[in-house]
């Protein structure tokens, strides 16, 4: 914008003349106006005024700025005036270049977290599985309780609600008999994730639990063999060098 209202300057002080107008009263003004919808959409358009006379306009489907007044080329040759055009064509592409590049350095996008718990009991021999989403942006989010690839139709899907953060959150129930909750999972779709759903499955982490657990007592026999070797052979050598 600064550059356009520069050289727009320039070029009309250039045609009438520095001189006879007072360059602090000098009523040029010009207005550009760049939308950028989303990534495929962007138009610029600009529109120019001396005092209350418009006397340019540019539409983003032309290449040419348009002169609205027979003077409005002011002295101007053609050859100068389609070099100034070259200027401002090449001034709208980087421009709309620029921010593009700008908005995709803001577009903003958090992976979220989730997980699962039990909430009251909505009665005896039932369970309600809660799944918990958060930390998540943008807002759209897909979360469902499934059987394998199987939606689960019973998902009560709670409100989206703001995080402190400016992230969201949702929980997404389910209400099963106790003795169907074991293979059900909670699926998670996201932007952010780029087609890596979260699952998460119900009693899962019992499983890594009993899985940690077995892991420790590994590792604690392995130690224990690997003294009671150590120290066997360490016996045997002592003894060979009494031998010798
Ligand atoms: C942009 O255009 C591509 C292909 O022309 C289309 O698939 C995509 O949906 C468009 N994006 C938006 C945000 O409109
Ligand atoms: C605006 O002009 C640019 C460059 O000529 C073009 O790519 C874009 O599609 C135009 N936008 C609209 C909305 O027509």
């Amino acid at each position: 914008m600064g550059c356009l209202l520069f050289l727009l300057l320039w070029a009309l002080l250039q045609a009438w003349g520095s001189a006879e107008v007072p360059q602090r009263l000098f009523p040029f003004r010009c207005l550009q106006i760049s939308s950028f919808a989303n990534s495929n959409w962007t138009r610029t358009d600009g529109l120019a005024w001396l005092g209350e006379l418009q006397t340019h306009s540019w539409s983003n489907d032309s290449d040419t700025i348009r002169s609205l007044k027979p003077w409005s080329q002011g002295t101007f040759s053609d050859q100068q005036w389609e070099a100034l055009q070259r200027v401002f064509r090449v001034y709208r592409s980087s421009f709309t270049r620029d921010v593009k590049e700008f908005a995709k350095m803001l577009r903003l996008s958090l992976k979220p977290k989730a997980w699962l718990s039990r909430g009251p009991s909505p009665g005896p021999g039932r369970l309600q599985l809660v799944c918990h989403v958060s930390g998540f942006y943008p807002k759209p989010v897909w979360v469902k309780w499934m059987r394998g690839e199987q939606e689960q139709q019973g998902t009560q899907r709670g409100d989206i609600l703001p995080n402190a953060d400016e992230t969201w959150y949702l929980r997404a129930t389910l209400e099963v008999a106790a003795g169907e909750a074991a293979g059900l999972s909670c699926r998670v779709k996201h932007s952010s994730l780029e087609g890596q759903d979260i699952v998460l499955y119900w009693g899962g982490s019992h499983i890594s639990v009993g899985l940690i657990a077995l892991a420790v007592l590994a590792c604690l026999l392995f130690l224990l063999a690997l003294i009671v070797g150590f120290t066997f052979r360490f016996k045997r050598q002592s003894s060979y060098q009494g031998i010798l």
